[in-house]
């Protein structure tokens, strides 16, 4: 098993470029099944969630493969398999994301209950049943496996709400959105999900000929057609990777300019950095952190707290990081996580750090201290593991983080990318 060394206190500095959204990416794929056209697709980060969803699509009879240029291109064939593997499914929960597609456009999908980050707690999937149900499928959990059957004539519009107990589900929303848009008449989706990706795969959708309105917004409407074309489609650029990266800079005081990202995606983030104190600079299509020296202590960055939410709020997917962030700040920051709230995996190893971090019940605690000191650490999931290379890059001495196929999951050559920044980090074969 590999590992991560960072060796701590070196500052960053210059331009990291971000991929393509990995969250955006995985259902867009997953929509190649509502076509028996080809489909492409650009800005196609390379990560191993992505590999894992591709060979999702070739146990299904797709052809699915990375062309010279990087990009993806997908086709299902005439009939696919409505079966797909446990173990494909297994390794990554957005696997879940054919479900709709699938019934949608063969009548039936068996796709086993999904595995993926745990994030500290049970992740069901009530709503995408529910959304499939109000469409007219009949959804049955037998042998481990969610079976999806449409109603002889297919799949009928329906009105729904699909919000949960902890706001609206992004990939819910998106597995019902793919099959309402070949169901017949329309469907009315409330409590839908906001994120950027959900507006990014009604965007890929409407260019295969799908007719969606409301995008962005909790009500989403969506009006069947009869069939769907293989569209070319290029992404929107990684949110968490480029929130990764400026965080990153404010950590370390460097000039850090986050290249290819769409700060509007980032809005509340970079609102809780400046009032962080973190100096910060916004292009059209740019972050940059500018450099000052965050363990002065006239410099030190302010306590700043932080309530997770649905997009546009704080995403639960840099909570991790920031409170990374926080264990250098001047003072006591609370974090709530409101969206996944065992979601704090990150606490326990993080203090082997040296930061004084403590749960009481739905909140985190975090007190800021002059400094941390490297350690063994081990990643539980992906933003985890990054919180814990962000922690690395400040820590005194070397930081060894175990446990690193996590981070491959979601960011693209993460140590190529803070090493050309001048972070002194590599990868290395764990004992
Ligand atoms: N929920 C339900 N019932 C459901 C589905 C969700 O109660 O049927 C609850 C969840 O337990 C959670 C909340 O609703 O409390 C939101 O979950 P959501 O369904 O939105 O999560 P997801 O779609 O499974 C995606 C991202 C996650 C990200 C969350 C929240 C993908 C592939 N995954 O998961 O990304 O944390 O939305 O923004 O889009 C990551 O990239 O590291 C990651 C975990």
């Amino acid at each position: 098993m590999e590992k991560l060394v960072v060796e701590g206190g070196l500052p960053l500095a210059g331009e990291v470029d971000v991929a393509g959204s990995k969250n955006a990416v995985l259902p867009v794929l997953a929509a190649a099944l509502l076509t028996r056209e080809p489909l492409r697709v650009g800005n196609a980060p390379r990560l191993v969630d992505v590999e894992s969803m591709l060979g999702v699509l070739r146990d299904l009879g797709c052809e699915a493969v990375r062309r010279d240029d990087g990009s993806l291109a997908v086709q299902a064939p005439s009939s696919p398999s409505q079966r797909t593997d446990w173990e494909l499914v297994a390794r990554m929960r957005a696997s879940f994301c054919v479900l709709g597609p699938l019934v949608a456009s063969t009548g039936r999908a068996e796709v086993s209950l999904p595995g993926g980050c745990a994030l500290g707690g049970f992740r069901p999937i009530d709503i995408h049943r529910k959304g499939l149900e109000a469409l007219g499928a009949r959804v049955n959990i037998e042998g481990g496996y969610v079976i999806a059957e449409a109603p002889s004539g297919g799949l009928r519009g329906a009105e729904m709400y699909l919000g949960t107990a902890f706001g609206s589900s992004v990939t819910g929303t998106a597995n019902v959105m793919m099959a309402a848009t070949l169901a017949r008449g329309r469907t009315v989706i409330q409590g839908a999900s906001c994120e950027p990706e959900i507006v990014d795969l009604g965007h890929c959708l409407q260019s295969m000929g799908a007719r969606i309105d409301g995008l962005g917004s909790p009500r989403i409407e969506i009006e069947g057609v009869d069939e769907l074309h293989g569209p070319d489609w290029d992404v929107i650029p990684d949110r968490i990777e480029a929130g990764t990266y400026a965080i990153a800079g404010a950590m370390t005081g460097g000039r850090v300019r986050v290249r290819g990202c769409r700060p509007e995606h980032l809005t509340t983030v970079l609102e809780r950095l400046r009032e962080a104190r973190i100096p910060v600079e916004v292009g059209a299509d740019w972050i940059e952190t500018q450099a000052f020296d965050p363990r002065s202590p006239d410099e030190r960055p302010g306590p700043t707290d932080i309530t997770t939410h649905p997009f546009p709020g704080f995403p639960t997917d840099l909570q991790a990081q920031w409170m990374a962030l926080m264990t250098m700040a001047e003072g006591r920051s609370v974090i709530t996580e409101r969206v996944y709230p065992e979601r704090y995996m990150h606490m326990a190893e993080l203090a082997r750090l040296g930061a004084d971090v403590r749960r009481e019940g739905a909140l985190a605690l975090v007190c800021g201290t002059p400094r941390l000191s490297g350690a063994h650490v081990t990643a539980s999931d992906l933003r985890a593991s990054a919180a814990l290379v962000l922690a690395g890059l400040v820590a005194e001495g070397e930081t060894h983080i175990h446990r690193v196929y996590h981070i491959d999951r979601g960011y693209e050559c993460i140590e190529e990318r803070l090493g050309a920044l001048g972070a002194a980090i590599r990868r290395e074969q764990a004992e």
